[in-house]
């Protein structure tokens, strides 16, 4: 099968780097039909021309947009000039060899994948002359979105700005990405099956610099906070949130209806047994509203992800009920180091902790009860 391809590139002052770009995609693609869409952001330093003045010799196309949007802004653009079956998507500053795109296109047209990722986390790929501190910070990055967007928690390097993905995958997605992360925009909005990852090593830049900047990394933010309220994620903590609320009804109500008419002794009735029993009947309201709280979440805040089967059900409702409990520990724990430690009003401090087991539950829950 030889598809038509085509790759878009972003480019965004990137004069010296195009021409040697173009040669070495041709060398590498050729003889397939393929085309390269530069959109550039209106560059000062003639990277348009650069491209322009190759349109004779390859398949070039180059589109300028005049006020600049962004890198994934530039590639969303892009989809809407091309016609290519396979579309890649690369930078131009050669960090992202393009030796590597027939291994990329070869996932998809030999090995049915609908997105293959050229990946730095896979074994065999990596990153050339990195610090440590740039090593942190893009493993920070993967952490968060594998993290809060669990779609992506199969994939080792959403990351990447190098890929190749079947048309059909974002044929009625509604991309809206803001930043550098295209790449996770697609894998969240866009539809397909199966994802390859093809192991490749991101190079030291030459020549000219990279545009990545603290103004970068707060857009990778947003552009979370953004896919997790179009995906629903952020829906699905506050139904988490709502079905905790519910359980605090049903611990207190059990505890008052065992007590008051159940013949269980209230704790503060010492005389009468309320110790044992009274605690008892405590036990009791906590564990029915682990349990209540586990069915509404399985059926409500994480229908999509429900376990259904016997096994797995009592395995996940023990996970729940661990978490749950380890929950309450910090909830303790978080409230004494408000108000001993730091002497803070006992109502906050243990508002405080409650907060922060919430997210401790929601976020263990998310990972290991109901797991992608
Ligand atoms: N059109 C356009 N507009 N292109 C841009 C812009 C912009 O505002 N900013 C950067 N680009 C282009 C650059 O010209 C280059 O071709 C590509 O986007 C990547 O930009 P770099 O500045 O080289 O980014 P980087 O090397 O720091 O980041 C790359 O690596 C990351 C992984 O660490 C990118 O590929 C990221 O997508 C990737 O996540
Ligand atoms: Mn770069």
């Amino acid at each position: 099968m030889n598809k038509t391809v085509s790759l878009i590139v972003p480019t965004y002052n990137e004069h010296d780097n195009i021409a040697p770009l173009v040669e070495r995609i041709h060398c590498a693609l050729s003889p397939r039909d393929y085309e390269i869409l530069f959109i550039d952001d209106d560059s000062t330093d003639g990277t348009a021309d650069a491209a322009s003045s190759l349109l004779e010799k390859y398949p070039v196309r180059v589109i300028v947009r005049k006020d600049k949007k962004g890198l994934a802004s530039a590639v969303v653009d892009g989809l809407n000039h091309i016609n290519g079956d396979v579309i890649a998507v690369m930078d131009a500053d050669l960090q992202h060899p393009p030796e590597v795109l027939p291994g990329l296109l070869k996932a998809i047209t030999e090995e049915d994948a609908d997105v293959a990722i050229g990946s730095r986390y896979v074994p065999g790929g990596g990153c050339q002359g990195w610090s440590l501190t740039r090593k942190i910070i893009s493993r920070g990055a993967i952490f968060i979105a594998h993290l809060l967007l669990p779609a992506t928690r199969k994939v080792k390097d959403p990351m990447s700005g190098f890929f190749a993905f079947r048309r059909n995958v974002v044929k009625d997605a509604r991309l809206n990405p803001s930043g550098f992360k295209i790449l996770l925009e697609i894998l969240m909005m866009g539809r397909f099956n199966r994802v390859a990852e093809v192991p490749f090593i991101f190079v030291t830049r030459e020549r000219g610099e990279s545009k990545l900047n603290a103004r970068q990394q707060l857009d990778y933010l947003k552009h979370i906070y953004s896919l997790m309220r179009r995906t629903g994620e952020l829906t699905r903590f506050i139904k988490f949130c709502l079905v905790g609320g519910s359980g605090v009804i049903v611990n207190y109500g059990l505890y008052w209806i065992l007590t008051r008419f159940a013949g269980f002794t209230p704790i503060d009735d010492m005389a009468a047994g309320g110790i044992t029993s009274g605690n008892l009947a405590m036990a009791i309201s906590i564990e029915t509203s682990i349990i209540t709280n586990f069915l509404l979440n399985n059926y409500f805040t994480f229908a999509d992800r429900k376990v259904r089967k016997a096994g797995a059900f009592f395995r996940a409702l023990l996970n729940f009920n661990l978490i749950c409990i380890i929950g309450g520990l910090i909830q303790i724990g978080v409230a004494n180091l408000f108000a001993v430690v730091f002497g803070v009003n006992d109502l906050i401090a243990v508002l405080a902790g409650i907060a922060v087991a919430t997210l401790w539950n929601y976020f263990l829950n998310n990972w290991l009860t109901w797991k992608h």
